[in-house]
């Protein structure tokens, strides 16, 4: 018996291909408005915004420099552990550097607060977040969030390289993942 494709694994469609595409395109001409003249380091963190920073970096019409962490904290869950462990830091300096976190998704805000907290000993000239995906209503921590693409309600979603223990990233829209298969 053939195995079920993954988009049976999906309750609804949050946010089409389209839908997508024209907020991110925003987020990059927001992006190129605020930060022209300026020197532009992106720091994005994998796995999750890899599909997301490919798409925004083609819609900021500036030079920009790109550097990566990779962090972990929710393995096989849909709820954070609470402790955010990076598992590949950051290579450049960024002492005096304007930095733009580019995240997936914004949850309890544990993460970004944590990464912020990483980079801010090292003296860049600014710290921003943009994310594509916001949750208000999960947050444990306060946050100041500069560009986000949707606030959504909470829901488990997983597509657009966001996963469920590292499944659905290839899903090329954003789906809300059937709760029986979680719960
Ligand atoms: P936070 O630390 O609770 O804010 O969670 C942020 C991280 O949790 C994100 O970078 C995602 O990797 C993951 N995450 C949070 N919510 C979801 C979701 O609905 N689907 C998939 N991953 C999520
Ligand atoms: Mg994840």
């Amino acid at each position: 018996m053939a195995p079920m494709g993954m988009r049976d694994d999906i309750a609804s469609v949050l946010l089409s291909e389209e839908q997508i595409a024209t907020r991110v395109a925003e987020l990059g001409a927001a992006i190129t408005r605020d930060y022209s003249g300026r020197d532009l380091l992106i720091l994005f963190v994998l796995k999750g915004a890899l599909i997301f920073v490919a798409d925004l970096i083609r819609r900021i019409d500036m030079q920009v420099r790109l550097d990566f962490m990779v962090v972990s904290s929710y393995g096989a869950r849909t709820e954070t552990s609470g402790s955010v462990r990076i598992v590949t830091d950051m290579r450049s300096d960024v002492r005096g550097q304007h930095v733009l976190i580019v995240e997936d998704i914004i949850d309890s805000g544990l993460t970004l607060t944590e990464i912020i907290a990483h980079l801010r000993v090292r003296e860049p000239a600014s710290i921003e977040v943009c994310t594509l995906l916001n949750k208000p209503s999960r947050r444990q921590v306060e946050l100041d969030v500069r560009y986000a693409g949707f606030d959504i309600p909470d829901q488990f979603v997983v597509g657009y390289c966001l996963d469920f223990d590292e499944r659905y990233r290839n899903l090329p829209y954003i789906g809300v993942l059937r709760p029986e298969l979680y719960a």
